[in-house]
């Protein structure tokens, strides 16, 4: 019966690699929304894809979220890949201190026993604090970090939740629900069409590297982001490996 479940997965999987043009798209049983748990499957998927790449050398940039977080336990050091470096994908420190990237490129270089670089910075910046930061030799030096990325493991969130997380203002809330923003990923806010209609104003990696990187992990569960992912994913880079739970890609299979 668990050999029936897992390749009917698989054929799930495939539905939802077609109609992106992702690489590739792994689904793990279960409902995120209604058992917790499910995170560690997702976890355990995403770092065997992410180990099973991973190289001597390698830069790989990291964005916080539960999801994300849930790759930790699952690393371990690779017999080869001695040299990573995690570099915190933004310089917020909206999030909870153990979801924060900061805090999780610490944890996964402490597992895989390599290096990691933080970047401890307001969540919002003013324009003239943004324009300053950009000539900081420790802002540079993450900007070069962010140039050079060959991995990139995000999240995704639905646009409505992450605002609130992030504490935005009713002001910022209103502009986000105005111009129909739908999903977040990396700092960018995006609609239904997957256009960016707001980005926030920090230090972090930018579209174009994330776009530019031989490879994107992306991991996203639970039917509530179903809406989100169908945004993001019109935007998605084609190397996207995506993990997922079954109940998010059974809802996005019935849309098709
Ligand atoms: O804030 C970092 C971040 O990766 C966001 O870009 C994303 O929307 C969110 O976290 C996902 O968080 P979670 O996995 O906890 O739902």
């Amino acid at each position: 019966a668990i050999v029936y479940e897992w390749s009917g997965l698989t054929q799930l999987a495939k539905k939802l690699e077609q109609h992106f043009g992702i690489e590739r798209v792994v689904v793990v049983p279960g409902d995120y929304n209604e058992d917790d748990t499910i995170l560690t499957l997702l976890g355990k998927e995403a770092a065997l894809q992410f180990m099973s790449s991973a190289f001597d050398g390698q830069v790989v940039a990291v964005t916080g979220g539960k999801s994300v977080a849930s790759l930790a336990q699952f690393l371990h050091p690779g017999d080869i890949q001695k040299d990573i470096t995690f570099v915190a994908a933004r310089g917020g420190i909206g999030h909870e201190m153990q979801m924060q990237a900061n805090t999780l490129v610490a944890t996964f270089a402490m597992q895989m026993e390599t290096q990691y670089r933080t970047l401890f910075l307001p969540e919002h910046l003013s324009e003239q604090a943004y324009q300053a930061m950009l000539t900081e030799p420790m802002v540079t030096e993450m900007m070069a970090f962010y140039d050079q990325a060959d991995c990139v493991i995000h999240g995704i969130g639905s646009a409505e939740e992450m605002a609130i997380r992030r504490n935005s203002s009713p002001e910022d809330l209103r502009i986000l629900e105005e111009k129909g923003a739908v999903s977040e990923a990396f700092g960018y806010y995006f609609n239904a069409e997957g256009e960016i209609v707001h980005r926030i104003r920090t230090i972090g990696i930018q579209l174009e590297q994330v776009q530019n990187s031989q490879q994107v992990i992306a991991v996203a569960a639970g039917k509530q982001k179903v809406n989100a992912m169908l945004s993001y994913f019109k935007v998605a880079p084609k190397q996207t490996i995506f993990i997922t739970d079954e109940a998010a890609a059974k809802a996005i299979a019935a849309n098709l």
